[in-house]
């Protein structure tokens, strides 16, 4: 069963109709990429599911619910269950890995303070960075600085995860590490995920399924293999195209580099 669904999304600014029908959803358990170019939308997709964009038209289901028309303040409940890291991925420099981590769970009131650093801890062991609590933003890596946010999201143990472009601006190995970690996630703590991402080299070996968005529609959903064979429109060959020259069909991801 779908944990996600989203039926005809619609989005409009101005003359410009970005999502014009969109049907997409994610099934509970399932790591779904949603992919496209630059500017066709995935982000903004992304927004509308978890209430940070409004919606011009269609219908979105959470666990059943219809949450097309909610409020803000039933939106942020929606939020504890569907998390979102962002593109920026933003950690706050004023407050150590410790208080990062521990923002959402005490800004939600979702823990007693004596049960948070267990929390912590599990998170920062989840996304290998155990005993980093102590250190500050800026004294860690771009990567680091990434799972960081990763073990912040985590920490709310949300039933769904959406991540947007997770390996952008990443070396190769930081990309492996952050899909590795991801399908551990998805393992780990059964965290239903949505990848959204114009990047196709990771899509194929981590997702059990792709949709690709494409002028305002999804052009085509399905495995990685029937995404391989087709190929009749120009744009999705050309992304089918690179994803066979980056991995071979079969491959699988490599073993996590020593850190
Ligand atoms: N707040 C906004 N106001 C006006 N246009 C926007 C806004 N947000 C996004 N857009 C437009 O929507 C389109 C899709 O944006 P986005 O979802 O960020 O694309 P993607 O994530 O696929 O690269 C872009 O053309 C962008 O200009
Ligand atoms: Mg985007």
């Amino acid at each position: 069963m779908a944990l996600y669904e989203v039926r005809g999304a619609r989005k409009v600014f101005g003359e410009q109709v970005v999502l014009d029908s969109v049907d997409f959803h994610v099934d509970e358990g399932e790591f779904v990429t949603l992919c496209g170019v630059s500017g066709s939308g995935k982000s903004l997709l992304a927004k509308m599911m978890i209430g940070l964009h409004t919606i011009d038209g269609g219908t979105f289901t959470f666990d059943g619910r219809e949450v097309t028309k909610l409020h803000e303040r039933e939106w942020i409940g929606v939020r504890r269950e569907v998390g979102m890291l962002f593109q920026e991925g933003a950690l706050f420099d004023s407050m150590t890995v410790f208080d990062n981590v521990a923002y959402g769970l005490r800004e939600q009131r979702l823990l007693p303070e004596a049960e948070i650093p267990q929390r912590v801890s599990e998170s920062l062991g989840a996304v290998s960075l155990p005993g980093t609590e102590a250190r500050w933003p800026k004294e860690l890596s771009g990567g680091m600085q990434k799972r960081v946010a990763l073990a912040r999201a985590v920490a709310m143990r949300p039933r769904m995860l959406i991540y947007d472009e997770p390996t952008e601006g990443l070396d190769p190995i930081n990309v492996t590490r952050v899909n590795r970690l991801l399908l551990g996630l998805r393992d780990r703590f059964g965290i239903t995920t949505m990848v959204v991402t114009h990047n196709m080299r990771s899509a194929f070996v981590t997702s059990d399924r792709l949709a690709f968005l494409h002028e305002g529609r999804i052009a085509l959903s399905g495995s990685p293999d029937e995404f391989r064979r087709h190929d009749d429109d120009p744009i999705l060959r050309h992304f089918v195209a690179a994803s066979r020259l980056d991995l071979p069909t079969g491959e699988s991801i490599p073993p996590p580099p020593l850190r």
